[in-house]
């Protein structure tokens, strides 16, 4: 079996879901297509481009399934949740298309297509209720498969988003947001670093605004509260989370940055604009003056917090002085790293329907004016690292060449690593080298 997975970190951990469930019916990994039994493409539809790509592909795999008819190609994620129909009329050759509240159901739909009961199977309905069915359940009816589970992974805290930005696929390709009941949630890290994972990332499109929207618990539980739960886990010794909404972000979100010692200083804040009139028109609900109030809030609990933030340059209406605004934001905050896009039109959604478009010339001048100037924050970002010693996390050890993260997630590079050392184990380094995108050090003897 061969999976193809495109894009966002929400369907990385998809991805993951769908690996173990299918490993559990005998499905075997393998790298290229062909030869494969099962093709499916794990989908984003978030930007235009990441859809586009997926049409490509579909296309590419036509030759592929006439080469070989037993061949079953599928479609999962956001794309088969927004497009179903339309992969159907398009892609004839599609034989499985499955929304995102439906991936439990792949091996009994992939039965009845391999059974020949069926000739093509569709299920892109959403659930009022959390889909992720306990963990437990899940361990039960797919144990984790043998191979190691690494020492990160993700763990999805909510579903769903309720905030209708006025440019997002979001709220229509994943549906309501619901929070995960508590419980599961700690079970799931418990058993996770029980099996050696040192490092968690608790997964959902707005956290902060986990358990207000349904009842998790006999007892409201807010995302602070559920953070010092999880970080009383014994053993864990890193914890993040993402992504968050800059209008729910509270107080107590931010104390605990100062009170969690395992909580890690890295905070990924999107912003989108600095002109407060495109942030209406993208119905974000919060101003930039406001904005910048909870960043310095963040700094006086947590100074060394890095920063990251999301910018879509190019919004329908942004005039100059707009775009010039986001520049300012850029210089005041300098944001430790940032992810930029070009606005795109994406289906049902608000700001499609808006007049003024931006010429693409336009927002590829602008993304490249901001990302020049972003690059070299970044470069002066990290050179603010330089002469300091950080808790290094390791990723990997090749040839005596370590590479691994820093708790503001920084991806540092060692050399003369003793082969020993195994992911997840964390050494002290001393950074004497700064780049746009990563630092060096040397690993500092044991204290
Ligand atoms: N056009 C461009 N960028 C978008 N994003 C979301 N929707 C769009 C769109 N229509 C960006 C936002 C969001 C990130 C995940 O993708 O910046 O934070
Ligand atoms: Fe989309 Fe806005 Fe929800 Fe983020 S908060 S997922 S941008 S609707």
């Amino acid at each position: 079996m061969y999976i193809k997975t495109f894009g966002c970190q929400m369907n990385e951990r998809d991805s993951e879901i769908i690996e173990q469930l299918l490993a559990q019916e005998g499905y075997v990994p393998t790298a290229e297509p062909e030869g494969a039994d099962v093709i499916l493409i794990n989908t984003c539809s978030i930007r235009e481009k990441a859809e586009q790509k997926v049409f490509s592909l579909l296309g590419a795999l036509r030759a592929e399934k006439a080469n070989n008819p037993s061949l079953l190609l599928g479609v999962t994620g956001c794309v088969a949740q927004q497009e179903g129909e339309q992969i159907r009329d398009r892609m004839p050759h599609v034989d499985l298309i499955v929304g995102t509240q439906q991936i439990y159901r792949l091996p009994e739909m992939l039965e009845r297509l391999r059974q020949r009961v069926t000739s093509k199977e569709i299920a892109t309905n959403m659930e009022t209720s959390f889909v992720i069915p306990p963990f437990q359940k899940l361990l039960a009816d797919a144990p984790l498969s043998p191979a190691p589970l690494g020492f990160k992974r993700f763990v999805t805290i909510m579903q769903g988003c309720d905030n209708f930005c006025s440019y997002c696929v979001v709220p229509g390709t994943r549906g309501r947001e619901i929070s995960r009941p508590v419980a599961d949630i700690l079970e799931e890290v418990e058993i996770l670093v029980n099996q050696g994972v040192r490092e968690i990332t608790l997964l959902g499109q707005n956290v902060n605004s986990y358990g207000t929207t349904n009842q998790v618990a006999a007892v409201q539980v807010t995302f602070p509260h559920l953070l010092r739960r999880v970080a009383s886990i014994k053993g864990l010794r890193r914890l993040r989370f993402t992504t968050s909404h800059p209008k729910d972000l509270s107080e107590d979100l931010m104390r605990c940055f100062a009170e969690i010692e395992i909580l890690c200083p890295h905070f990924h804040l999107p912003v989108q604009s600095g002109s407060n009139a495109v942030l209406q028109r993208m119905n974000r609900k919060y101003t930039v003056e406001s904005y910048l109030e909870k960043v310095t809030a963040l700094r006086a609990h947590r100074p060394d917090i890095a920063l990251a933030t999301d910018i879509i340059v190019g919004f329908p209406g942004e005039t100059e002085a707009d775009f010039q605004a986001t520049m300012d934001l850029l210089n005041r905050v300098r944001f430790h790293s940032s992810f930029s896009f070009k606005y795109s039109d994406r289906p049902h959604t608000r700001s499609a329907g808006f007049d003024d478009k931006v010429a693409e010339e336009e927002k590829s001048r602008r993304l490249s004016v901001f990302q020049n100037r972003q690059d070299h924050i970044c470069f002066e970002r990290n050179s603010e690292y330089i002469g300091k010693e950080v808790d290094v996390m390791v990723e990997s050890v090749n040839n005596g060449e370590l590479k691994g993260r820093t708790p503001s997630n920084h991806i540092v590079h060692c050399a003369g690593a003793d082969a020993h050392l195994l992911p997840g184990e964390i050494v002290p380094v001393q950074i004497d080298q700064a780049g746009k995108h990563s630092l060096k050090g040397i690993i500092c003897a044991k204290h």
